[in-house]
């Protein structure tokens, strides 16, 4: 048998069998990716071999990197000159290799910090070099802007369910923008960001690997810091195929895997869509309760981090406990902002949605 075998991916009402999870990562994977493990694992039981114990240097490694690399390029309509980098560890992994790379090809790089995951960012830069750090009402100096390294920001803060993508003009695309937890769920802004990586864990499948996008216009103006570790240098990493070290191969089979789900939902359009309609109708019942207040107002508010609060915090504790004795887990706020956090990222169905309100509307007949 096939080891990447493609299992039906018909939408069936799952929940009578598993959790409705809104995690914000690790994060819920689609029932046909969670069957395609499972054969991947029971091929190696049944006929003694996986492509899980090939070497990274093998034909059907290189067979599965192509996949992942051409669906990308598909789905995400990346353009031509974009290269494609899968590299190893988190976001934050990415976030100290971009400074090392990129520090020293301009003046004092920006960070715009718009929440949590963005000023960490700026945190992690500080130790490479001479950084600006900005909020995103701050005024901008046009010279240096034109003259910076590059401009860092975040477009959803995960944590804050915050979103923003207002960028300056700028007449160059040295823009980097992390998208881990937007990726798939909003369009690329390629056009105007010259760098964008996102972290597997949340739409891609599983942890360990991070997706870099970056203009090779821009790529080959890298300067690497003489301390960056080989495996954070981009050059090296273009010029090794992004296998520099030995790949988290299960984090990129379950990538493929999750890929190939994404077309057969019908692209990017459709996954937007979906992310939208699933906001909407969360948002909805949130925003005509008078017991549940949604934390962000207006075209702030994340479509896929759903940060919200019931009266006092004592009632948002009450509440996660509920809603976890009902099979709704991963929805505890960050313990740095408190309240609810529903993390609807692509995979989530909107009936895992309708299914949370419905508690929710239950929650509120007994305490409100
Ligand atoms: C927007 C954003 N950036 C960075 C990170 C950090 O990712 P990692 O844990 O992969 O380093 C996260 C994690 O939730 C995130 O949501």
């Amino acid at each position: 048998m096939n080891p990447l075998n493609k299992h039906s991916l018909s939408n069936q009402n799952d929940l009578s069998s598993r959790c409705a999870n809104f995690s914000p990562g690790p994060a819920y994977l689609p029932d046909a990716v969670n069957q395609r493990l499972k054969s991947l694992i029971e091929t190696r039981l049944t006929t003694g071999h996986s492509v899980l114990e090939d070497s990274h240097r093998s034909q059907s490694f290189a067979q599965i990197h192509l996949q992942i690399e051409t669906l990308i390029r598909r789905i995400l309509n990346v353009p031509k000159h974009y290269i494609i980098l899968l590299l190893p560890g988190g976001a934050r992994t990415q976030s100290a290799a971009i400074p090392m790379n990129f520090i020293h090809t301009g003046t004092q790089p920006i960070y715009i910090e718009t929440g949590i995951w963005s000023t960490l960012a700026s945190r992690e830069a500080i130790r490479y070099g001479d950084i600006l750090r900005k909020t995103k009402n701050d005024e901008l100096n046009t010279q240096h802007l034109k003259d910076c390294a590059y401009y860092h920001y975040v477009d959803n803060e995960t944590i804050d369910g915050f979103y923003w993508s207002e960028l300056p003009t700028l007449q160059h695309r040295r823009v980097v923008c992390d998208m881990t937890s937007s990726l798939f769920a909003y369009p690329p802004q390629f056009d105007q960001v010259g760098l964008i990586y996102a972290a597997s864990q949340k739409n891609l499948g599983l942890p360990g690997m991070t997706l870099v996008m970056v203009d090779s216009n821009w790529l080959s103006e890298a300067r690497p810091l003489s301390i960056t570790p080989s495996v954070l240098n981009y050059p090296l990493q273009y010029q090794s195929n992004s296998l520099v070290n030995t790949p988290a191969n299960i984090t990129w089979i379950t990538g493929l895997f999750m890929l190939e789900w994404m077309e057969s939902q019908g692209g990017l359009t459709k996954l937007i869509e979906h992310t939208e309609l699933k906001a909407s109708t969360l948002y909805q019942f949130l925003d005509a309760s008078d017991f549940y207040q949604a934390r962000v107002q207006g075209k702030r508010r994340s479509k896929v981090n759903i940060i919200f609060e019931t009266p006092s915090t004592q009632l948002d504790q009450s509440c996660v406990d509920f809603l976890e004795s009902h099979g709704v887990i991963g929805i505890k706020g960050h313990r740095l902002v408190g309240g609810l956090r529903a993390s609807c990222y692509i995979a989530c169905p909107l009936h895992h949605i309708q299914h949370l309100i419905k508690l929710l509307q239950a929650f509120e007949g007994q305490y409100g």
